[in-house]
Parts: structure tokens; sequence; C-alpha cells
């Protein structure tokens, strides 16, 4: 017996090495962890459970069958984070560079079906050098394998990948198709090219880091959601973001704990200027509105005139879509309204209420933006909000102008509670612009054009820059004070948690791509 216990243990040794000391040397070296350490962190204490460590290759081109390694190059297994079920998979970059071979892919596979089925979220710790180029296609059709898999789970169970190495060509499409793409800052790249293709084929010179490097892909292309100082940074992002979500689709979000006390918020009354063109952060109503410190920001350098993430009201998660005046003014463009579109199908998914905070000027104009097709990304915002089940809440701070109205979860639209300050202007247009159209002839007929304008911007003003129209059709339920909205959005998400929408039968819409 203890010599087949020996034998055992040897080869659990022999895995637990992945590449070799060596290997693992020039890993830390690069301040990477190893990917078993990944795991080890990542897991609540002693909880991780690993299968398929005695996995080998079955190449036998190239003398492969000479260099095996347990393992294969991926760690597998499930465990607990903060007490809850996840599955996950870790690339071993010190085993052929964490290349992926067609035994890598099975094991990758296996994990994400039991992830499904079992319901609990699928996390991918990515750190690879791509297809393993000894196996050819046996390689690629592993990757179509895991992508065809993390369609068939969205939607269903939570998918979140981090990027914490290489991750090019093929390998790039299962992150994007998971719910979240988490980068670490210089030691981690995306791309679906190289710089020496670019450079042949383009003739651009490009460093791998500014062509697919974390904040490249967090500022330029909004495929990083979020970016981490470091892996144990990164791996501490994973477990927040987790605690925001359910298991999936079938179950809500764990509430926390949560007295009701007066929740007034004096803060609130002095955040909007008494000039509307006047900026202000938004970020300083989410933080009068939430439970104390509990917003977590999505996308938070990528089209930042929209924010997005999730937070905590009276002990519930919601999903929080905001306009930001501090940058251009707050208005959807393409990259915005793409991003806020994301995140709102996100939250209805996996049952995650939405408030939406509104202050928008209306559609960036221009020939950039018309010919990168806001209208059909416009859509996208408009559509993703239409169609959400989940209870929907809507605060209008300030401007609601135009088609942004609508589009900013409008009551139109199926908003459940559209509260509005006591500073909104819910309206058309700005009072100068509309002006300057409607009283055209006038103005330009006066003696003193100008002097015109102002009464008649006034005018149009006193009568529509307010929401006091809106609330008489009943657009907006209540006018609010500021430093109530705490209390009334406490409220009305408890009101609305068990809202249930029946839709009629069909495949699924089609949202516009
Ligand atoms: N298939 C098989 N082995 C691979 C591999 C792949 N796609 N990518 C890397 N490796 C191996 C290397 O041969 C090396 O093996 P060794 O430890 O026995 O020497 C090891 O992984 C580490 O690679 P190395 O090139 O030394 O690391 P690096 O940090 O300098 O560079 C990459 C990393 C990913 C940039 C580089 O390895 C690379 O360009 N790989 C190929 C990428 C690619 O074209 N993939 C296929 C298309 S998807």
């Amino acid at each position: 017996m203890e010599d087949k216990i020996k034998i055992l243990n040897d080869k659990i040794a022999q895995a637990h090495l992945g590449g070799g000391k060596k290997r693992i040397e020039k890993q830390h070296a690069k301040k990477k962890l190893t990917a078993r350490e990944r795991v080890e962190y990542l897991m609540d204490e002693g909880s991780f459970e690993e299968m398929g460590m005695l996995v080998t290759h079955r190449t036998t081109d190239f003398g492969m069958e000479k260099e095996q390694y347990y393992g294969d190059g991926v760690i597998t297994g499930y465990g607990t984070i903060n007490g809850r079920l996840v599955y996950v998979f870790a690339q071993d970059f010190t085993v052929f560079g964490g290349a992926l071979s067609e035994t890598h892919a099975e094991k990758i596979c296996k994990v994400m079906d039991m992830a499904v089925r079992n319901g609990a979220p699928m996390i991918g710790l990515n750190d690879s050098g791509g297809a393993r180029i000894q196996e050819g296609v046996r390689s690629l059709g592993g990757y179509a394998d895991i992508f065809y898999r993390n369609v068939q789970s969205s939607g269903v169970i939570p998918q979140i990948s981090a990027i914490m190495g290489p991750c090019a060509g093929g390998a790039v499409y299962s992150p994007a198709m998971t719910d979240f793409t988490m980068m670490v800052e210089n030691t981690s790249y995306m791309f679906v090219t190289g710089p020496n293709v670019v450079k042949t084929v383009t003739n651009e010179t490009v460093t791998s880091e500014e062509l697919g490097g974390a904040s490249t892909h967090a500022t330029k292309s909004g495929v990083a959601h979020t970016t981490s100082a470091n892996d144990v940074a990164c791996l501490e992002d994973i477990k927040t973001l987790l605690s925001y979500l359910p298991q999936n689709n079938k179950e809500t979000a764990p509430k926390l704990g949560f007295e009701f006390k007066d929740e007034i918020r004096e803060s609130l009354s002095n955040i909007i200027p008494d000039s509307a063109n006047k900026p202000y952060d938004m970020h300083e109503v989410i933080s009068g509105i939430i439970d104390e410190d509990s917003f977590y920001e999505i996308h938070k350098d990528f089209a930042e005139n929209i924010i997005v993430g999730f937070s905590r009201i009276g002990g519930r998660s919601v999903g929080i879509v905001a306009n930001q005046p501090m940058y251009l003014a707050g208005v959807l463009d393409v990259n915005s309204s793409t991003k806020a579109a994301r995140f709102t199908r996100f939250c209805d998914a996996f049952n995650i209420p939405l408030l939406v905070l509104v202050d928008v000027p209306g559609f960036l104009p221009g020939t950039n933006q018309e010919w990168n097709g806001i209208i059909t990304h416009g859509a996208k915002l408009l559509y993703a909000l239409s169609e959400a089940t989940v209870p929907r809440v809507t605060v209008i701070t300030r401007k609601a102008y135009g088609g942004a109205y609508d589009v900013m979860n409008s009551k139109h639209i199926g908003a459940d509670m559209n509260f509005a300050w006591p500073t909104a202007e819910i309206a058309v247009m700005g009072a100068k612009g509309a002006s300057e159209i409607i009283f055209k002839r006038e103005i330009s007929e006066a003696e003193d054009s100008e002097a015109k304008l102002l009464e008649k911007e006034a005018e149009y003003a006193d009568k529509f820059a307010n929401p006091y129209r809106a609330a008489q059709r009943g657009f907006v339920d209540e006018v609010i004070l500021p430093k109530d909205t705490r209390k009334k959005l406490i409220k009305a998400f408890s009101m609305l948690e068990h809202k249930a929408v029946v839709r009629p039968d069909r495949k699924h819409g089609n949202i516009p791509l």
C-alpha cells in the first residue's frame, strides 16, 4: 500500500510543480503569481477541489510525447468564495506557455458544463500563449468548444474572465463573450493579431502594451471592464464583483442586513449648481443615495460620460446607470450607449434591479457620431432598457432633453417609478435652442434681437424647464426633494421586490447590434 501511496503523492507533487521550478521563477520575476497561487488566493481557504490534475496531452507530433506535464497547462475545479460555490480554470503559463491543447480545452469544458448544470459562476484566469501550435486544428476545435459553452451559459450563470498574462488570437473570444473582462495592469494584453503581424500588414509600429494592454482596453476599446494593479488586486476585484451577483439567473443577489432609519441625506441638496450649464459630479449623487461606500464601478475609464456600476441600496444589490455631466455634459454617444446597454442587459439577465440617474442634454451631434452609427448604438440602450423586466427606477436630477429623455428609462418604456428633483428640466431641448427655433422670426425682426432672445428663452424656460409638465401627465410619479431620494429609493425597490412581467413567447428579440 505504502508504495502505491507514494506513487500518487509523487504524481501530485509533480503536478504542483507545473512546468518546473525555473519556469515558476520566471513567472514570479514577471511579477505574476502562478496559476496555482492564483486559485489558492481566490478561493476560501482550503475550499478548492481540483479536477483533472493528472490529465496529460495526447500529441505525438514534434516529439511532444516526450514532454508531458500533469494538468496540461490548466488547473480546473471548484471551491467557494465567501462561502458561495464557484467553478474556476486557471491557465498555467509555466506549461507550454499556458497554450491551449485539445485536452486543456476538454478540462475547461468539463468545469464549464458543471458550472451551468449546478448554477454557479464560472471564473476563468487567462494566461496563455494561445493555441497549442503543435496541435493545429485540434486546438482550434478546443477553443470553439469553449466559445460554444460561453454562449450557452450566457445569461444563465455569471461568467468572469481575468486576463493575467497574454491572451491573443482566438483566445480573446472566450473572455469577450463572458460577462466581465478584468485585466491586470502591465502584465496582461489582449489582441486578435500581435505587433509583428500589425507591422507586416499595416506597417504600424506598436508595442504589445499600446496595442492591447490593460489601459488601452480600459480607455480606448472598452474591452476591459476593470483593471487592477497586480494579480492580487485583480483576484480581490473578482471577489468584490461576485458579492453583488446572484449565483445564476434563477436567484437574486444576496441581500445584506439593513435597518431603515430616517435615511435623509442633506448632502444631496447642494449638488446641483445654480447654472444649468455648470457641471457637477454624478458620483456625489450616487454616494448620497447608496449604502455607504458600496459602489463598485464598471468601465470606469471608458465612455466616462455615462457611469455604470453595482451598489447596495437598503442592503439590496442595485445596478446604477447614470449620466455624468462632468464629461461631455453627460451626452449619449456611441460608446456610452453601448456601455450602458451591455450593463443593463447583464443586470436584467441576473435579476439585479436598475436605478437610472438622468442628467442628459441629448445625443452628441456630428459626422463622427452619425458615421459611426449613433442611431444603431443609441438604439441599443433604448432596446436594452425597454426589454428589461427587473425593477426599474429613475431619478431625473436635471436635464432630460429630447429623445434622450425617452431612452433614459422613461415611464413610457416601462420604468416602474420615475422621480424628478425640483431642478429637473424635462423638455424637447434647452430653452435657448428651443427659442431660437420657434421664435426665429420674432427674434430676427426685433429691434434688439439679443434682448428678445433672452425674453423668449425665459418664457420657454418658465414653461418647460421644470418637472411639472411631466408630473401633470404622470410621466413623473413624484417630484421629490433631493435629500429624500435615498429614502424614496429604498421604499421603491422594496415595493418592487416581487415584480413579475410576462412577455409574449418568442425565440429572442433582435437587438440592434
Ligand atoms: N504553443 C505551444 N507552446 C507555446 C505557445 C503556443 N502557442 N506559446 C508559447 N509557448 C511556449 C514556448 O515555446 C515556451 O516554451 P519553453 O518554456 O519550453 O521555452 C513557453 O511557452 C513560454 O513562451 P516564451 O515565448 O518563452 O514566453 P514569452 O513570455 O517570452 O512570450 C508569448 C509569450 C505568448 C508572447 C509568445 O510565447 C508567443 O508569441 N507565443 C505564440 C503566440 C501565438 O502565435 N499563438 C498561436 C495563435 S493563437
